[in-house]
């Protein structure tokens, strides 16, 4: 069942995080919703526009109504992720999405609050809720490569002003993650003093972690012992974190640079050990069943393990 982000946010809000994984592919999406129903957790699946490239719009979305057809228990939302203006209307305007972001985070604040405010008017007109960006997170994000010199928190107070006058539903805030697999170079981790001084001027309002995705040194010891050559100084979020960040009011915590390791692990290690193998059905499978419980241990680090029938209930109130 599709759900509003709105109706996740406020359910989740201090209890639990609602994981947002991009997907690209069936396999992705069948690996996602195997995962989810063996946690019993909701979930967001989300679009970026490099995966609306690559796939086909029609593709990604006809491959998310099969599963939500195929998976009549799942319960989750659609979003749309990174999103420029002119793609966060044609989001709007198809009527398949729960939710879309506007990231106008590398333009000036007042610039930043312009696009963003047109964006929340035409969304909420159809009922559609919106996540925006202040600061400025580092790492790879679709065309943009921001260095750690460049990358900025979320300044608290503006923050605040940020909200008030764009009315936008969630926030994605610079709290010290990054995108893609080598965070924290310089040896730091997340910045819970500046979560918790956001949430002090927004009590209530749900914030967004982007950048969230572990890197666990395990996979990539695998993928280079099978193979690969990443770099062994790529690290992320430990885990045991997002934990810690659900009582400031981090309530959507994106992950995707994690399943794309997956992804290669899986088939690194299938064709090491079977290189005469060309049926790409068969690391296909393997990879699905690792990408499902990939995601049940995630949804227990997020605290969404076992919260899909309260979250049934409460949707029903
Ligand atoms: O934040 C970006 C996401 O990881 C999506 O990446 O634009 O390569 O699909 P992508
Ligand atoms: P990672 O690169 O840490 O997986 O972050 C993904 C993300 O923030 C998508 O918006
Ligand atoms: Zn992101």
């Amino acid at each position: 069942m599709i759900v509003t982000t709105k109706q996740l946010f406020k359910i989740a809000y201090k209890k639990f995080a609602v994981g947002a994984y991009n997907i690209n592919n069936m396999e992705q999406a069948l690996g996602l919703f195997e995962g989810h129903k063996k946690a019993q957790a909701p979930f967001i699946i989300q679009i970026s526009r490099g995966a609306r490239t690559y796939a086909g719009v029609k593709m990604l979305e006809n491959i998310i109504k099969a599963a939500e057809e195929m998976y009549p228990e799942a319960i989750f939302a659609v979003h749309l992720d990174h999103g420029t203006e002119e793609v966060a209307y044609e989001c709007i305007d198809s009527g398949f999405y729960s939710s879309v972001m506007i990231d106008a985070s590398h333009e000036p604040f007042e610039k930043n609050v312009e696009i963003t405010k047109r964006v929340v008017e035409r969304a909420h007109a159809v009922g559609i809720s919106v996540e925006a960006e202040l600061g400025m997170l580092g790492g790879v994000e679709e065309d943009i490569q921001v260095d750690e010199e460049h990358a900025s928190l979320t300044d608290p107070e503006d923050a605040r002003k940020f909200v008030e006058l764009t009315g936008c539903d969630s926030l994605a805030v610079a709290i010290g993650t990054s995108h893609g697999a080598y965070k924290f170079s310089g040896g730091q981790g997340l910045h819970f003093d500046r979560v918790e001084a956001i949430q002090k001027k927004l009590p209530g309002y749900p914030m967004v972690m982007h950048g969230s995705s572990s890197v666990p040194e395990e996979e990539i010891r695998r993928i280079n012992a099978a193979g690969g050559k990443i770099d062994p100084s790529a690290k992320g979020v430990d885990v045991n974190d997002f934990a810690k960040a659900i009582p400031f009011g981090v309530t959507k915590i994106n992950i995707d640079t994690d399943g794309r390791l997956v992804w290669m692990r899986a088939h690194r290690e299938h064709f090491q050990k079977h290189p005469e193998n060309f049926d790409f059905r068969k690391p296909g499978l393997e990879f699905i069943d690792a990408y499902a419980d990939f995601i049940d241990h995630k949804c227990e680090k997020l605290l969404s393990k076992g919260q899909l029938e309260f979250v049934r209930d409460q949707i029903k109130k």
